[in-house]
């Protein structure tokens, strides 16, 4: 017998295809990562503190959070940091939830949701993104019921790209006062489109938002909550206060210094890789989710033989299957060069 909970001992642990991966060997289009490295001030300021003999204390975190809150648009009070946006939605699920209570998840969609409301034995409600009609508002809205305590829209959702309007994002939260409504705006940079502004007019609204796309940080951890002050102070009760690294702060601080290094790059990918590489698929016949985001949900004939080429030439995409069971395979937009590498190499496998 374990000594653990019976439903969490049931589950299987979320285990992202990791293995392998290596920036120096591979063009990694596979996590929606940035592909290329942070700025040379953030290496410094990682460098310098790494130097500065302050490794052995425990974090001290300044005004990181009212330079965040800043950036964000909020007040410092509405704002808070966490370990990677995964804690933020992990400190969401559990501070809301009871077991037996109801999530919805709209799939196919970003599994850490359904992993966290596995852990608190919730029952998950999982209306179904559609090709053709994208976000499913009506079915979301139709699963509210007294029991809902989560509902997660991802905006832009992972893997298809498809944006939550704010008109239904706010619709949602006033059919469900009694729910959080977590926002997952995890690719913010790329989209521009927020409801963060929109916290102290839906007290039931909790934004997560992360470094670790467009600021390049994943391997540091730097997520971040935003809603009104008395949900941050709440939250605040449940996360550690140590649970953000040291580096993670440092690393952020000077690259908020330098915010156009970011959008630069948002923008090449948005106005240059994107339209080439949904050119190329529409040339080729190859059916892709529309998307408002750095990434491609794309259906070619023979996924896997597709993925298999492509890494044998270096580049990793990751493999993802729709809900009627048919593979397709996810690509990150990177640079306009590394996106004509990833045309030239899926142009020699198709055909
Ligand atoms: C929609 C979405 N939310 C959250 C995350 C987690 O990001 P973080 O690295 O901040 O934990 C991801 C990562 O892929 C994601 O796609």
């Amino acid at each position: 017998m374990s000594i653990f909970k019976a439903h969490i001992t049931a589950m299987s642990a979320y285990k992202p295809p990791l293995d392998g991966r290596d920036a120096q060997r591979h063009l990694l289009l596979d996590f929606n990562e940035r592909t290329l490295p942070v700025s040379q001030p953030v290496q410094h300021a990682l460098i310098d503190y790494i130097q500065s003999g302050r490794l052995q204390m425990y974090p001290a975190y300044g005004d990181i959070v009212d330079k965040i809150a800043a950036y964000a648009g909020v007040k410092p009070e509405q704002a808070m940091i966490t370990n990677g946006s995964d804690q933020g939605i992990e400190l969401i699920i559990r501070s809301a939830c009871r077991e037996g209570d109801e999530a919805i998840i709209p799939g196919k969609g970003f599994a850490f949701y359904s992993q966290c409301a596995r852990v608190e034995n919730l029952t998950i409600l999982e209306p179904q993104y559609q090709f053709e009609t994208g976000f499913p508002f009506e079915a979301v809205l139709a699963a509210i019921s007294p029991r809902t305590r989560v509902i997660c829209l991802a905006s832009p959702n992972n893997p298809s790209g498809t944006p939550i309007s704010r008109e239904q994002i706010i619709a949602i939260a006033q059919a469900a006062p009694h729910s959080a409504i977590l926002v997952d705006e995890c690719y913010y940079e790329y989209v521009q489109q927020t409801v963060a502004d929109l916290v102290d007019e839906l007290p039931n609204l909790v934004v997560t938002r992360t470094f670790s796309k467009t600021w390049g940080i994943p391997s540091l951890r730097l997520g971040y909550i935003l809603s009104n002050a008395a949900n941050i102070k709440a939250l605040l009760n449940v996360r550690g206060p140590y649970d953000v690294n040291q580096l993670a702060v440092v690393a952020i601080r000077a690259a908020l210094e330098q915010p156009e290094f970011v959008h630069t790059y948002v923008q090449e990918v948005m106005t240059q890789s994107k339209p080439l590489l949904e050119q190329y698929l529409n040339g080729k016949g190859i059916r892709f989710w529309p998307s408002v985001s750095n990434y491609l949900w794309t259906f070619p004939a023979q996924p896997q033989a597709v993925a298999d080429a492509l890494q044998a030439a270096g580049i990793l995409v990751r493999p993802n299957a729709d809900p009627q069971g048919n593979l397709g395979l996810r690509m990150t937009l990177g640079t306009l060069e590394q996106t004509q590498r990833l045309i030239s190499e899926l142009d020699k496998v198709l055909s």
